[in-house]
């Protein structure tokens, strides 16, 4: 990647609300199967730009929570909306290297940064006796897959599997899926419709890269929202051990 194709990616993304899609129902739905206790410490492992805090400070209303990501200017801006919340931590830091101990790691749209399996055995040390890992991954929901979903997956996220290829990974780290359920077409447009926004306030793009930016950006939200039955977003919350 270019520092110009860079630029041009983060200037894009720069001041979304979020980075991939999400919603609230989804924290409340993956605490509830986990069992996290009000007290819950929770990490957002590749929080963004925060938007999920404040939903995981509601479901543990008596305990903490620390976000972190890899970019400053992501945490920069989940500063700026959390930093006056005593309970909640914004750092600058590797997901693959948090300690904890934590009852729930949450981690919206970036495990496959560090791979599931991979992911969820370096994250054992760090959950809490009890503890769960929520995660949402890119999945295929059905065999027949259209052309144009195909070939954007295959230059996005190859290794983009399906809902018992994820599965298998989980048991491949030690750990039991405890429940799973597709993202929402609402939490698909709390990404794409500020995201919509952002490319028409730049378009058409004052450099090369600038311009490939902006039609990667335009056409995988289209090819999103024209096959959600084919594929999505699988959000499963996981356990160490058998259930
Ligand atoms: C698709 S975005 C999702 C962000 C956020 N969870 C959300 O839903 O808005 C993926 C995020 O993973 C972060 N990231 C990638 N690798 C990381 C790592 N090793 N440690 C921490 N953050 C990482 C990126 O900076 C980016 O913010």
């Amino acid at each position: 990647m270019s520092d110009a194709y860079r630029d041009a990616f983060f200037m894009l993304h720069r001041d979304l609300p979020r980075e991939g899609p999400g919603e609230p129902a989804d924290i409340i739905w993956a605490a509830g199967v986990a069992g996290t206790p009000s007290s819950a410490r929770i990490c957002d492992a590749a929080c963004g730009p925060g938007a999920d805090v404040a939903a995981l400070r509601r479901v543990a209303p008596d305990g903490k929570v620390t976000a972190l990501d890899k970019y400053p200017h992501f945490t920069a801006q989940a500063q700026a909306l959390h930093g006056d919340d005593p309970v909640v931590t914004i750092t600058t830091g590797d997901m693959g290297q948090i300690t904890g101990p934590f009852d729930l790691i949450w981690c919206a749209g970036a495990l496959y940064f560090l791979g599931i399996t991979a992911g969820l055995k370096t994250w054992r040390a760090a959950l809490a006796p009890g503890g769960a890992v929520a995660f949402s991954e890119p999945c295929w929901f059905t065999d027949a897959r259209p052309r144009k979903a195909v070939d954007l997956w295959a230059d996005e996220y190859p290794a983009m599997t399906d809902v018992a290829g994820i599965d298998a990974q989980v048991q491949a780290a030690g750990y039991t899926t405890l429940a799973t359920r597709k993202l929402s077409a609402a939490a698909w447009e709390n990404y794409y419709g500020p995201m919509d926004k952002r490319i028409a306030a730049l378009s058409p793009g004052d450099t090369s890269e600038m311009q490939q930016v902006l039609a990667e950006a335009r056409r995988e939200a289209d090819v999103c929202r024209a096959h959600p039955e084919s594929f999505g977003y699988l959000l499963s919350v996981v356990r160490p051990g058998g259930i």
